[in-house]
């Protein structure tokens, strides 16, 4: 992972071709085509099992690709022969789950991509008071992650993604597991979060409403296939697929 400077982060466009693979000789994503222009959110949907999050382990170098390419920018990161490793793709992940250490406190969360990188702890602590900022939970950091609500934990899963400065942003479903009221509000922080970062994302969510809330192109999978996209103009959405 590239040290982060202290600068805001500029996304990198996201382009996808042809990309399939198989499990078993059963295919689960296939002739996948996505383009993410740099600093736009694409929202993924589908029914449970179309391949969601398997698409995005791909983006993230977590899976291999059978066929097909993934290019950030101009940079080829998967191909049938090629696999940048994922801490090398300078990304940020965001789970359903949360994924944090519940016996490190919050300050220990968020900091730890930096301390991966080798940053210094003033700079460290710089940027993880700065990244909780900017989720608004100035005051937990001394506090255990067992100590935070569900919607406090995915508040420091999205500062612990955003403190290294990604060019590129990876959401699976980060707000299935809280309840109505607050994935509405949550869902439009993300939304003018990444808006003001400029970071590039990829969202994959069940939700229509909390897709359009936040992407500018909709895409909708079906057993491995994209059946369904739609970009955003102004505030309307139309279909392109
Ligand atoms: N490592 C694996 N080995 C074999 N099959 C797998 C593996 N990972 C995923 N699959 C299969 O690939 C298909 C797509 O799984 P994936 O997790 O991508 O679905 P999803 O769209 O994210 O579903 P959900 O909405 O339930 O999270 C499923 O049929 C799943 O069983
Ligand atoms: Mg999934």
């Amino acid at each position: 992972m590239a040290a982060p400077t202290g600068k805001p982060s500029a996304g990198t466009s996201i382009s996808v071709r042809g990309l399939g693979l198989s499990f078993d000789g059963q295919a689960v994503l296939s002739e996948i085509d996505l383009e993410v222009p740099a600093g736009t959110t694409l929202a993924l949907l589908g029914p449970s099992g179309c391949g969601k999050s398997t698409l995005l382990k791909l983006l993230a170098g977590l899976q291999k690709p059978g066929a097909g390419s993934i290019r950030f920018g101009t940079e080829l990161v998967a191909d049938a022969r090629t696999c940048v490793a994922p801490e090398r793709r300078g990304l940020g992940m965001v789970f359903q789950d949360y994924a944090l250490w519940p016996h490190m406190t919050v300050d220990g969360n968020v900091g730890f991509p930096l301390e991966m990188a080798g940053v210094a702890r003033p700079e460290r602590e710089r940027r993880v008071a700065a990244a909780l900022a900017r989720v608004g939970l100035e005051h937990v950091g001394k506090r255990r992650i067992s100590a935070l609500s569900g919607g406090q934990q995915q508040r420091v899963a999205l500062a612990r993604a955003i403190v290294a400065e990604p060019r590129i942003l990876l959401f699976d479903e980060p707000l299935s597991n809280l309840d109505r009221d607050l994935r509405v509000s949550l869902c439009r922080e993300i939304g003018d979060l990444l808006a003001q970062l400029g970071t590039t994302a990829v969202y994959v969510t069940h939700d229509r409403e909390e897709a359009q809330t936040l992407a500018h192109q909709v895409v909708t999978l079906k057993q491995g296939r994209v059946v369904h996209a739609s970009h955003r103009s102004g505030s309307q959405y139309n279909e392109t697929f």
